[in-house]
């Protein structure tokens, strides 16, 4: 898929003894949603990252909106990097900035608007988020799911053309969630970006997400419709079938440590 806004094509990467990645291939097509599953440690925030430029492969191509990421130096990749909004699992918030001033570093970067035009954008962001009022609030002040909703406002503050959540609602509660996603949602259908979405709710990112595709073992196992995901049996994984078929029955929801091993 050669207009495909994400291409890896062919991906490995090992750490030590551990193949995490044993060559896998995903395109997401311009606007695209597509929800990425997997068992614990499966290599879902390492596909994230590589994305991004943050790690690098052992082998294959990674293009985002045509560009090769592989191989790339930090400051060749900056200006790729501006067109990427990216929720970080653990937040990646900067500590030492306010609430207000992690938000409105995505719009610093792009230089295209003023200070005032900033914290108009941030303040409506963090309205978004519901954390109105904490604009001040160093990140050390905050609990886990409140980063998780600064992060939320950080990666989707400068509508990005490519957005990725990892876990972009781990640890809130279900009413939360549904509004994380309501609001996802919401500006997805305004800026049309393609979606990479990872999450371990399995049966809410299927409502959100168009496609889902499943890493077990190193590998993308299924991929298909996210409606066939949300049908499957406790809306825990592929259907059985998908599972059965390439020899990963035995996985089950919240299975750590089975990614490939050499
Ligand atoms: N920088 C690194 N150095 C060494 N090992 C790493 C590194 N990054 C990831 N790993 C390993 O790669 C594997 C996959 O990690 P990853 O964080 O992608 O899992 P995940 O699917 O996102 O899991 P979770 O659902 O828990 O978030 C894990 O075994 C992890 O320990
Ligand atoms: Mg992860």
């Amino acid at each position: 898929m050669s207009d495909a806004a994400v291409v890896l094509h062919d991906v490995s990467k090992r750490y030590g003894r551990r193949q995490v990645l044993a060559g896998i291939s995903l395109a997401i097509a311009p606007g695209e949603k597509l929800g990425l599953i997997g068992p614990a440690a499966s290599g879902k925030s390492v596909i994230a990252k590589l994305v991004c430029g943050l790690e690098e492969p052992d082998r294959g191509e990674i293009r985002v909106f045509g560009e090769d990421v592989v191989g790339k130096r930090e400051v060749q990749l900056g200006p790729l990097r501006r067109r990427i909004g990216m929720l970080f699992q653990n937040y990646a918030l900067f500590d030492f900035l306010t609430v207000e001033r992690n938000v409105a570093f995505p719009l610093e970067q792009r230089g295209a608007l003023t200070a005032a035009e900033i914290a108009t954008r941030v303040t409506d962001r963090l309205k978004a988020v519901g954390l109105a009022g904490s604009e001040h609030k160093l990140t050390a002040e905050l609990s886990g799911g409140m980063k998780k909703r600064v992060g939320i406002a950080r990666a989707t503050v400068a509508d990005a053309e490519l957005v990725i959540y990892d876990e972009p609602t781990a640890g809130l509660d279900p009413v939360t969630t549904q509004k994380i996603y309501d609001l996802l949602a919401a500006d997805q259908l305004r800026t049309k970006a393609t979606v990479l979405a990872i999450s371990s709710d399995v049966a809410a990112l299927a409502q959100f997400v168009d496609e889902i595709a499943f890493l077990y073992q190193g590998h993308i196992i299924y991929r298909g419709p996210a409606g066939t995901i949300a049908d499957a049996p406790g809306s825990a994984g592929p259907p059985v079938r998908a599972r059965r078929a390439r020899g990963a029955a035995r996985w089950r929801p919240g299975d750590g440590q089975q990614a490939a091993t050499p």
